[in-house]
């Protein structure tokens, strides 16, 4: 059985990846969708031409990760393409968020995300293609955006040393570092916080992140930033020492 398994897939970028994924593949079996909400992951489906199979997981827990390891072993699918999409923010100041909170953060962007790529690569196939959702949040620390600007840096990270593991494989990885998306992200990440002014300016639609995103992974790019102003944050934040970025930005926002 082929198919293409796409976490986080009831909203955001992750349903129009499933959406977007549905179009270009027509010789897949199935779509795994997995997210918590699977109402909402069932909508999504009966709109599609593959057919879906609906996982509702949450992805935090370590037991409930354990049931889409097994689903993997009953079924022994043969993976095309991997899309990790699951992920949440939170704005605010380290110390005054809520530390279970952000610890969750962490077991859902990194430790669930690192246990997906885990559990899914036995089950690639040769020119398989994995895309992880980081963020340009990646590229240099953020204060009052810290632990989540932390877990991107480390998908950014664990996803470019992968990519050199897995030439032999020849399976594929590919960062994707968008900046602003219009999604429901930012409903729960500024419950506490908010989002520079300056940053609005530069949101992205999800269906252009994740078009430039598979583009991408066709190519096979390791890292796709998505949108000309990401690209120069980039370039910045490669060359202007991050401690100048910190200040020059907590200026900007008090002023
Ligand atoms: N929006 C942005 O500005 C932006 C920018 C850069 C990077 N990103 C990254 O892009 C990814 C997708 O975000 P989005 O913008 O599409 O946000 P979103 O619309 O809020 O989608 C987040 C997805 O993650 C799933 N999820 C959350 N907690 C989960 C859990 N415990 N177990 C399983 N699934 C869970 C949600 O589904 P359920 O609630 O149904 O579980 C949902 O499908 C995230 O990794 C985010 O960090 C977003």
């Amino acid at each position: 059985m082929k198919i293409v398994m796409v976490t986080g897939a009831s909203s955001g970028i992750g349903a129009e990846f499933v959406r977007q994924l549905d179009q270009s593949f027509s010789r897949i079996d199935e779509i795994w969708m997995i997210a918590r909400n699977a109402k909402k992951m069932e909508e999504i489906a009966a709109t599609l031409q593959n057919k879906a199979r609906i996982i509702g997981l949450d992805l935090e827990k370590k037991e409930q990760r354990k049931e889409l390891e097994i689903l993997l072993e009953t079924e022994s699918p043969e993976i095309c393409m991997l899309v990790n999409c699951a992920g949440f923010g939170l704005m605010g100041d380290f110390e005054q968020l809520d530390i279970e909170e952000q610890l969750n953060m962490v077991e859902l962007n990194c430790k669930a995300l690192t246990a997906v790529t885990y559990m899914a690569i036995p089950y690639m196939v040769r020119n398989g293609r994995m895309i992880q959702l980081a963020s340009a949040a990646a590229f240099v620390p953020q204060a009052h955006f810290t632990v989540y600007a932390a877990t991107k840096s480390y998908v950014l990270s664990f996803s470019r040393a992968l990519q050199e593991e897995l030439i032999p494989k020849e399976i594929f990885v590919t960062a994707v570092c968008p900046g602003p998306v219009d999604t429901p992200f930012f409903d729960r990440a500024e419950t506490n916080g908010h989002t520079l002014a300056l940053k609005k300016h530069f949101t992205v639609s999800p269906e252009q992140v994740v078009r430039d995103a598979l583009i991408a992974s066709k190519r096979r790019k390791t890292v796709a930033v998505c949108s000309f102003p990401m690209k120069l944050f980039r370039i910045l934040c490669k060359v202007v020492p991050h401690s100048w970025i910190l200040e020059i930005v907590e200026n900007y926002d008090k002023g």
